[in-house]
């Protein structure tokens, strides 16, 4: 059987997953792909530190170069994070014309571009299935299942820490700073977990799947960015009661114009009939509309040693074959659609809010508050005053109607400087998957 050689830059979650996940099934990839694969170095920082995945020693290094610059290895695996160290392994890999497998989601959203054109000029390729959603293989769906279709829109639960987050929250009434050090435990997190909380990691996997959905490239400053930090119990309570759960949500939406899509990530009030409100825990789904295949639908467990493993290991294969076949770019990495798209700006994004008040519980409020969305042409759909939050400031939610955010977010703000009001205004939005 031919065989081909690997090196491994980063030995931790992802790294240690790989080792094992090839140490138990590496002969049944072997078998069905008629190509051995061998991991002849791997790459860490620190030698001295104990592992759970149980590295040989004369695999071990601490210099990257010593496996990149090995004529022996013939595929580099980089798992490391960051975009700095990262991004030169795989530059002067691909310049080496060695195809690169990575999960580096951070990376590829902010030089993805740089990356994949140095792939296409050094005659090779780069692999990232597992930079999205953990074991889900929505990259391969999007580029090789659905290259027929054009995505009229994709909404993805895409952050394993944000949804384990919440759902704890909603199931448990866990509190956030515990089920995140659960998380960070689970080796769900990035580091540092900022990056899942604010949004940022979801953002770079939106932005992933917007440019592969629509052949341009989407860059990380025009994927409108909200995290989870100021959703409390109250908001996941009431959203409940109201028939909704609240999830963070990516989405890459069509919009009017040519080529124009909305691409965002935010905290969004989910109904509770729609498949996407029961993904919980670690696990993701994609909702991709396509408009040959119509609605289709990906879940899975998104982060973690084995799910992501799990991906490598597809785009392993990928390589491998490709290698053994000399068929180094047979899918382009990205779908190019030759398309001069734009990205749709967050005051122009039209969607339906719930919002919460603290107001001072006394006559003539609310006719306070009506005026200022009246003068704004916002209509309000549902008004609920929950009962037994006495006192003297309680919560006011009001659910309301298809509104664009600029005019929401200026209504808002002008009620935000009513005397009546207590705190500010919290506003999710609400997605109706029309
Ligand atoms: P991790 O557990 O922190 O592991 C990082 C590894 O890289 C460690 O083994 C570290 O060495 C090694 N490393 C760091 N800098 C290095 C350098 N300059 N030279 C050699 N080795 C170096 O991170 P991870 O969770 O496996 O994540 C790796 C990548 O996968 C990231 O891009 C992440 O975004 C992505 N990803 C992670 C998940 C997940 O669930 N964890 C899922 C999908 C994608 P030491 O062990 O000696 O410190
Ligand atoms: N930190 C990421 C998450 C890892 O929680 O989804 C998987 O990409």
């Amino acid at each position: 059987m031919h065989q081909v050689k690997l090196g491994i830059i980063g030995g931790g979650t992802v790294g240690g997953g790989v080792f094992d996940a090839l140490k138990r099934n590496g002969d049944l990839l072997s078998a069905r792909i008629g190509v051995g694969l061998e991991i002849v170095r791997v790459a860490v920082r620190d030698l001295k530190k104990a592992r759970a995945s149980k590295f040989p020693a004369k695999l071990l290094t601490a210099d990257w170069r010593e496996v990149v610059y090995n004529p022996e290895i013939q595929i580099i695996v980089e798992l490391i994070g960051g975009t700095t160290t990262a991004r030169e392994i795989i530059l002067a890999a691909l310049k080496l014309g060695k195809p690169v497998v990575t999960a580096n989601k951070a990376l590829l959203s902010a030089h993805g571009e740089e990356l994949f054109a140095a792939a296409n000029k050094y005659g090779t390729n780069l692999y990232y299935e597992a930079s999205v959603c953990g074991g889900i293989p929505i990259i391969k769906t999007l580029r090789e299942g659905f290259v027929g279709n054009r995505i009229d829109a994709l909404y993805g639960i895409v952050n394993g820490t944000c949804n384990y987050i919440l759902t704890r929250m909603k199931l448990e009434g866990a509190d956030f700073a515990a089920v995140l050090a659960d998380a960070q435990r689970l080796g769900y997190a990035e580091t540092p977990p900022d990056l899942d909380i604010d949004g940022h990691d979801a953002a770079h996997k939106t932005g992933i799947l917007a440019s592969l959905a629509h052949g341009f490239w989407v860059k990380p400053k025009q994927v409108h960015v909200e995290g989870i930090r100021h959703i409390t119990a109250l908001d996941i309570q009431f959203a409940q009661q109201l028939g909704y759960t609240i999830k963070l949500l990516g989405m890459v939406k069509k919009v009017g114009k040519y080529c124009q899509v909305q691409v965002s990530v935010y905290p969004t009030l989910i109904p509770n009939a729609h498949v996407l409100a029961s993904v919980n825990h670690v696990f993701n789904a994609v909702f991709v509309r396509g408009d040959v295949v119509g609605d289709a639908l990906f879940y899975g467990r998104g982060a973690g040693k084995d799910a992501t493993a799990s991906s490598v290991l597809s785009d392993l294969a990928d390589a491998a074959l490709d290698l053994t076949n000399n068929t180094k770019i047979r899918v382009p990495p990205f779908v190019s659609h030759s398309c001069d798209g734009s990205v749709l700006p967050v005051s122009e994004i039209v969607s339906r809010y719930y919002v919460r008040l603290n107001v001072v519980d006394k006559p003539g409020v609310m006719a306070k508050i009506s005026s200022i969305l009246a003068a704004a042409n916002i209509g309000m759909s549902s008004v609920v005053q929950p009962e037994g939050h006495e006192g003297e400031s309680v919560p006011l939610i009001l659910m309301i109607h298809d509104a664009k955010n600029g005019a929401v977010t200026k209504a808002l703000d002008k009620i935000s400087k009513l005397p009546v009001i207590k705190a500010k205004p919290v506003m999710i939005r609400v997605e109706s998957f029309a």
